[in-house]
C-alpha cells in the first residue's frame, strides 16, 4: 500500500458531532492500522476557546475504552491540536495560517494539507474564499485539499453555484466530495462483481436484465434532526446523493482503468443517460410517502409531524419510490426502481438485479411449480454479502423446481479487516486518490434528473403525500409503480426475505 506524505489534517467543524461520532474514531482506525504518516497532525478548528489538551480530552470520549488500548489511544491523541477561529470571519485565516507554520515547523511537517469542512454548507463559500486569500489553496509548495460533505447544494441552482464558487479558489484536482456510501466496502465490490468475474458483464444489460430494484431502508426515524430533516426528505437526503452514486455503479460501463477520472467520467455518462422525469410526469414516476404513528410490538411510535423540529404541517417526504429509465444501448426499456425511507422494517441496503425468466416454462405443468426469477442481491448492509436465487430439482418424482439461495457473507472472512467508510475516504483523499468521491459535474448531473420531481411537488401541492403506519414498507400504492414484478421484502439476514422478518 502506498504511504501518504506527511501532512496536517485540517478540520473546520471540530465540536461538531461529525467530528466526534466519525472522523476522529475514523482516523484513530487509520492510526492503529498504521496507515497515517508518521508526521501526521489534525488540527481541529471552531469557535470555542479550548487548548490542545481539552480537546484531546473531549475526543478521548470517542475513542475505545478498554483498558489495553490506552496506550495505543494516548498515542494517537498526541497528533490532535486545536485551534480557536471564527470561520466565518475571513480576517482571522492569518492566524490559521501561522498556526499551520508553526506546527509543520515543531514537527517537520512540508506544507501539506488537507482542509476538512464539517460545517453547516452556509460555510462553504467562505471558508475556501478565506482560505485562497491567504494563500492557502497554493499547491505548489505542498498539496492542498479541501474535502467537502453533503449537501451539495439544495437545488440545481444551488449545487451550480457552489461548484462555481469552489472552482474561484481551488482546482477540481483538489476538491473531495465525500459521499460515504461510495466508502462503503461493499459499494466497490459492485465494480469487483461485475468486472472481475467473466460470468456477470455478459449478461449486465437489457437482453438477460428484466428491472433493477435498489432499496435503502431505515428503521430509525429522523431522530434529533427533525429541524434539518424537513427542509430536505428522503430524496435530497439519500436519492439525489448516495442512492445516484449506486445507480452510478451499477449502470456504468467498464472504465478504462481503475483511476479517478476513467471511473468517474463513466458514472457521469449514467447520469447523462437518465431519462428526465418531467414535471407532469411525476405523479406517475414517484411516490412519496410520511410516516405516521402506529405501534409497533406493543411501542407507540410517534409519527413523522409529532417530531421535534418538524412543522405539524409538514409535506416533507421521509419515502420515496422511483421508477427510471437510462436510456443508452445498455439499458434500453429496463425500468430501475429505487426504494428508500425512514421508519421501515428492516435496515437494509441492497441491490436487486431480477433477470428475466427463460423463454420458455418447461416445467410450469408440474404441480406446486413456480417460474424461477434469478435474483442477483447485493447486499451493502447489514449482514453483507452477494446473494444468488437459483432454480433447483426438489428431490422425488417429477421435475418440481424449487427457488433455493446461494449466498456469500463477508463475515465468513473473518480474518480480513473492513475498514469504516469515513477511514477508506479519509486515507484515500492523504493518498491523492479522488475515485470515490464525487465530481461537480455528476453532482450537477444528479440535480437535473431530481429537480422536476422537487419543483413539481413544490408547485403541486396536490400531488398526493401518502401517510404509512411507521414500522410498514411504505405506502401500499408502492406495489403499483413496479407493474410487471414485485418488491423484495428484505430482512436483515441477507438469505432471508418475505413481509414477516426477524426482528
Ligand atoms: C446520511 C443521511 O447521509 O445517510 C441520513 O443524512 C441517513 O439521514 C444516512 O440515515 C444513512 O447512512 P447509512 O450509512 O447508515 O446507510
Amino acid at each position: 500500500m502506498k504511504q501518504s506524505e506527511p501532512h496536517i489534517l485540517v478540520i473546520f467543524g471540530a465540536s461538531g458531532d461529525l467530528t466526534k461520532r466519525k472522523l476522529i474514531p475514523a482516523l484513530y482506525e487509520l492510526h492503529t492500522q498504521q496507515f497515517l504518516p508518521e508526521k501526521f497532525a489534525v488540527l481541529g478548528v471552531s469557535r470555542t476557546n479550548l487548548p490542545d489538551d481539552v480537546f484531546r480530552t473531549k475526543m478521548k470520549e470517542f475513542l475505545p475504552q478498554q483498558p489495553q488500548l490506552q496506550e495505543s489511544v494516548d498515542a494517537f491523541l498526541e497528533h490532535l491540536y486545536y485551534q480557536k477561529l471564527s470561520t466565518s470571519d475571513a480576517v482571522e485565516y492569518p492566524v490559521l495560517k501561522a498556526r499551520l507554520g508553526e506546527l509543520g515547523k515543531s514537527l517537520s511537517i512540508p506544507e501539506n494539507y488537507i482542509f476538512y469542512l464539517s460545517t453547516p454548507p452556509n460555510l462553504y463559500q467562505i471558508i475556501p474564499e478565506s482560505l485562497a486569500t491567504v494563500g492557502l489553496n497554493d499547491k505548489s509548495n505542498g498539496f492542498k485539499r479541501l474535502i467537502i460533505e453533503k449537501p451539495f447544494g439544495t437545488d440545481i441552482k444551488s449545487a451550480q453555484a457552489l461548484n462555481k464558487n469552489l472552482l474561484n479558489y481551488f482546482d477540481e484536482d483538489q476538491l473531495y466530495r465525500i459521499d460515504h456510501y461510495l466508502g462503503k466496502e461493499t459499494v466497490q465490490n459492485m465494480l469487483v462483481t461485475r468486472f472481475s468475474n467473466g460470468i456477470f458483464e455478459p449478461i449486465w444489460n437489457h437482453n438477460f436484465i428484466h428491472h433493477i430494484e435498489i432499496t435503502s431502508a431505515e428503521t430509525l426515524g429522523v431522530e434529533d434532526r427533525g429541524g434539518y430533516y424537513d427542509h430536505s426528505g428522503a430524496m435530497r437526503d439519500m436519492v439525489q446523493n448516495h442512492l445516484m452514486q449506486v445507480v452510478g455503479l451499477v449502470a456504468m460501463e467498464p472504465p478504462v482503468i481503475i483511476e479517478a477520472d476513467a471511473i468517474r467520467n463513466e458514472i457521469l455518462k449514467v447520469f447523462q443517460s437518465l431519462r428526465p422525469i418531467k414535471e407532469t410526469e411525476v405523479e406517475k414516476f414517484v411516490i412519496r410517502g410520511q410516516y405516521t404513528q402506529s405501534h409497533i410490538g406493543k411501542e407507540l411510535v410517534k409519527g413523522y409531524r409529532e417530531e421535534s423540529g418538524v412543522d405539524d404541517h409538514s409535506r416533507t417526504e421521509t419515502f420515496l419510490a422511483i421508477k427510471f429509465f437510462i436510456d443508452n444501448f445498455r439499458w434500453a426499456g429496463v425500468p430501475f426502481y429505487i426504494r428508500t425511507g425512514k421508519k421501515l422494517p428492516a435496515r437494509v441496503t441492497e441491490v436487486v438485479i431480477h433477470f428475466k425468466n427463460t423463454p420458455h416454462h418447461l416445467f410450469g405443468n408440474q404441480a406446486g411449480t413456480e417460474p424461477v426469477s434469478n435474483q442477483l442481491v447485493l447486499r451493502i448492509q447489514p449482514d453483507e454479502g452477494i446473494l444468488l436465487k437459483i432454480g433447483m430439482k426438489v428431490p422425488g418424482a417429477g421435475f418440481r423446481v424449487q427457488t433455493v439461495n446461494m449466498n456469500f457473507h463477508y463475515n465468513e472472512l473473518s480474518d480480513v479487516y473492513l475498514p469504516s467508510a469515513y477511514g477508506r475516504l479519509l486515507l484515500d483523499c492523504m493518498q491523492g486518490d479522488a475515485t470515490l468521491y464525487a465530481r461537480g459535474d455528476a453532482v450537477e448531473k444528479a440535480w437535473e434528473f431530481v429537480q422536476p420531481i422537487l419543483n413539481a411537488w413544490q408547485n403541486n401541492p396536490d400531488i398526493p403525500i401518502y401517510g404509512y403506519p411507521a414500522g410498514t414498507w411504505g405506502p401500499e400504492v408502492t406495489d403499483d409503480l413496479m407493474d410487471d414484478g414485485l418488491w423484495r421484502f428484505p430482512c436483515k439476514n441477507l438469505a432471508h426475505d418475505g413481509e414477516y422478518c426477524e426482528l
